[in-house]
């Protein structure tokens, strides 16, 4: 029976073993993210470790609220184009329904969940301001609005809309979210999180 080959997927060399392939992604393809051997990777949700098997279609919604559970986490659109499925990794809002769970080997990644088990300050300003409706947009504009305060303590009006642009509300709540965070901000000045 013929041998396994692993292709590199970025200049099509072949090679005999996923170990070599991986040893020839670093040296060659360094920006590039690594294939996971045998589908297994390691990430740390919420501060809790993780190590799982991963299908390589699987995205990383799939894994978190399909897989392990963490049902906070929307989706709308599926596409890219709204924001609802938001979480933060590695300190970055970026949208789970179109990153793959293998490429999240190693990662770091906060969910609505682990911001709510915080009680930062932003849960409470999206009630006290009704940030919601229907609700199901509002855990990506908190993921979203919590990596921005992360980066900046101290937003402006601006660069607040300009941190939530891409989350869309069919509710059209928008008005109430800039309060939210503005105040959340000020908060976390006073008392930290
Ligand atoms: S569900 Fe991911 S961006 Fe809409
Ligand atoms: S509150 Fe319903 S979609 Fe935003």
């Amino acid at each position: 029976m013929e041998q396994d080959k692993y292709l590199c997927p970025y200049c099509l060399i072949t090679f005999e073993s996923i170990q070599d392939l991986r040893r020839h992604i670093v040296a060659e393809h360094k920006t590039e993210p690594l294939p996971v051997s045998e589908g297994q990777i390691k990430l740390t949700i919420n501060g809790e470790d993780y190590q799982i098997r991963v299908e390589p279609e699987w995205t990383l919604y799939y894994l978190l609220h399909d897989k392990l559970g963490f049902t906070g986490t929307k989706m709308f659109c599926d596409r890219g184009a709204c924001g609802s499925c938001t979480v933060i990794m590695d300190g970055r809002p970026i949208l789970s329904c179109m990153t793959l769970a293998i490429e999240c080997d190693g990662k770091h990644i906060e969910t609505i969940e682990g911001i709510a088990k915080k009680e930062h300050p932003l849960i409470e300003e999206y009630v006290k301001y009704h940030c919601m409706q229907c609700g199901y947009c509002t855990p990506g504009f908190i993921v979203t609005a919590k990596a921005l305060l992360d980066r900046n303590p101290k937003p402006t009006e601006e660069e607040v809309k300009e941190a939530l642009a891409g989350n869309l509300c069919r509710c059209g709540t928008y008005p109430q979210h800039l309060k939210a965070v503005l105040v959340a901000s000020q908060k976390l000045a006073k008392h930290g999180r």
